[in-house]
């Protein structure tokens, strides 16, 4: 009887509440709740579950009466779905529909219960990683734990005003105009060409970042960056608060493009300042001073840009501690949200390495670099990568998505991109030239390589990112990514301990300060030929 009335209850409540699912998914669209997304309608093996939050293997349903008609065909479906590692939240319609609030504070505390993620690494509210994407491989049976990582953008400009001698970047000093409209047509048909080719890996993905990179992006026009993102945003979804960033030399900089870009969508700008001592700047060939570097980063602050990196190298020739020091804390008063450190390296085939300037040896670039840091970290600026760091909460998403062994598709000239799918992990470089990019717009001869990458190499390039962070990454991130169990790096993972270099947790892959002191070598422990590995 009380079933009869329940039931008929239901049923009322579904006539008069036919939108009690809308409404449901307008609170949970609009809410941030705890940085989780939840989709709607989703299937799931043989089922569709009314509402789902992948990454923290979340289901939500309504129950509008046909639960309570159907309960053995829904027990069966609950224990599919729990085989399957998912939790099953069930409401009453008019729950939905009266209590919404509740609802929502109850789906936010299990949430809050779950273990998101195969790894911590998506801190949710942090703003510094996003959660993964489940694989596709979702109509297995029973459903499989797999996981895709985000996916970002990249976008290669070549060109710069004048080749640095000591720069390996697929970047060309300009002699003529450069051929933007075109660039920027060709970007777009990379783009397409690749959707198209890497068809169903890419479905349902949000792109969580874009990153303008070269060469130099400040080159371009801001109605040209505007025409690029545009152009991505209808081809691809991106997350709602996806960043944008754009490396600019700042000596390219001229008054009121930083509005232009903003409003474009760009909201991170990367300045590649080097140091902040001219006669350093003349010695690394730089078309820009010091004082001129400062003020285009006021420019961009003053333009509104919140989140800005200034890229420094150290080591540079005939640098002391103390100059290194010294470019540090300039840096530090301007008041960037990011700083890149980098040592200053001798690339093969370039003019330094033909000629190498005096360079501090490696010792005092180490004493450089610890000093440095500290300086840094006393200002609050964590060091959370080799040459990264960040004021809390700005760490760059995009860099972060490369060390996290994220997935992400390039566009342009050299550009590189990596995407996985269920089955594997694919890389693909586009041809370096920038002309014979052009003049293959879109065609397939604009691909300069394209491979899956072997198995056993998969454990060596996730460490070769992961390793770099100093926080490391969960081990269930090496499972998620790498589809590969975790006992394929038994073997170099004991030596790494037994060594020092890895923190002896076994749920994360995380480098002692001695393993980052000997990073090269940690890594190596993971090449497929090592007798660890
Ligand atoms: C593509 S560039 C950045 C933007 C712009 N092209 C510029 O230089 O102003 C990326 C950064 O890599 C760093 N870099 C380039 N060559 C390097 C080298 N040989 N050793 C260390 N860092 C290097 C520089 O700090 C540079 O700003
Ligand atoms: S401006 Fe930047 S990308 Fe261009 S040559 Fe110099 S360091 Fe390389």
């Amino acid at each position: 009887m009380a079933e009869r009335r329940k039931i008929a209850n239901a049923r009322s409540l579904r006539r008069q509440s036919p939108d009690a699912e809308r409404r449901l998914w307008r609170f949970l669209r609009n809410r941030q709740l705890g940085g989780y997304r939840f989709r709607r309608q989703v299937p799931l093996g043989r089922y569709v579950a009314d509402f789902a939050c992948m990454e923290a293997k979340v289901v939500v349903e309504l129950n509008g009466g046909q639960h309570v008609e159907r309960a053995a065909e829904d027990a069966a479906r609950t224990q599919y779905l729990t085989r399957g590692g998912f939790q099953v939240l069930r409401f009453w319609n008019d729950d939905a529909l009266l209590r919404t609030e509740e609802v929502l504070e109850q789906i936010l505390r299990t949430l809050r219960d779950t273990s998101p993620h195969p790894d911590p690494l998506p801190q949710a509210g942090e703003g510094d990683s996003t959660p993964a994407t489940p694989r596709r491989a979702m109509d297995r049976e029973p459903p499989q734990p797999v996981w895709l990582p985000p996916l970002a953008l990249y976008v290669h400009i070549p060109w710069c005003v004048k080749k640095c001698p000591y720069c390996d970047f697929n970047s060309h000093g300009l002699r003529a105009a450069m051929p933007e409209r075109e660039y920027v047509a060709a970007l777009l048909a990379d783009l397409d060409a690749d959707r198209k080719d890497f068809g169903a890996a890419l479905d349902g993905r949000e792109i969580i970042s874009v990153f303008f990179g070269g060469g130099t992006p400040s080159l371009f026009a801001p109605e040209s960056i505007a025409t690029i993102l545009d152009g991505a945003r209808t081809r691809l979804p991106f997350a709602r608060d996806y960043e944008v960033t754009l490396e600019t030399n700042p000596g390219t900089v001229e008054h009121g493009r930083f509005d232009g870009y903003l409003a474009a969508g760009v909201n991170r700008v990367s300045f590649g300042v080097q140091s902040f001592a001219d006669d350093k700047l003349h010695a690394l060939g730089r078309i820009h001073s010091a004082a001129e570097a400062e003020a285009a980063v006021k420019l961009a602050q003053a333009a509104g840009y919140t989140n800005i990196n200034l890229d420094l190298m150290y080591a540079l020739p005939r640098q002391t501690l103390d100059g290194a020091l010294a470019d540090i804390r300039h840096a530090i008063a301007l008041a960037p949200t990011h700083i890149s450190h980098y040592q200053l390296t001798l690339e093969p085939g370039t003019p330094f390495a033909k000629r190498p300037p005096p360079l501090p040896d490696d010792d005092a670039a180490w004493d450089m670099q610890e000093a440095c840091q500290a300086e840094l970290a006393a200002a609050g600026y964590a060091q959370y990568e080799v040459s990264a760091y960040a004021q809390p909460g700005r760490r760059c998403r995009h860099n972060l998505n490369y060390w996290q062994f994220g997935d992400y598709l390039g566009i342009g000239a050299g550009a590189h991109g990596k995407v996985s799918d269920a089955h594997a992990v694919r890389r693909r470089w586009k041809t370096r030239s920038p002309i014979a990019y052009l003049q293959a717009t879109g065609s397939p001869r604009r691909i300069g390589g394209d491979e899956t990458v072997a198995r056993e190499q998969l454990p060596f390039e996730f460490m070769l990112n992961a390793l770099r962070l100093n926080d490391g990454i969960g081990m269930g991130a090496f499972t998620a990514y790498t589809g590969l169990p975790a006992t394929a790096i038994a073997a170099p993972l004991r030596e790494a301990r037994a060594r020092g270099w890895l923190q002896d947790d076994p749920t994360r892959l995380q480098p002692t300060a001695l393993g980052r002191r000997f990073l090269n070598d940690l890594i190596e422990v993971f090449l497929p030929e090592s007798p660890h590995a």
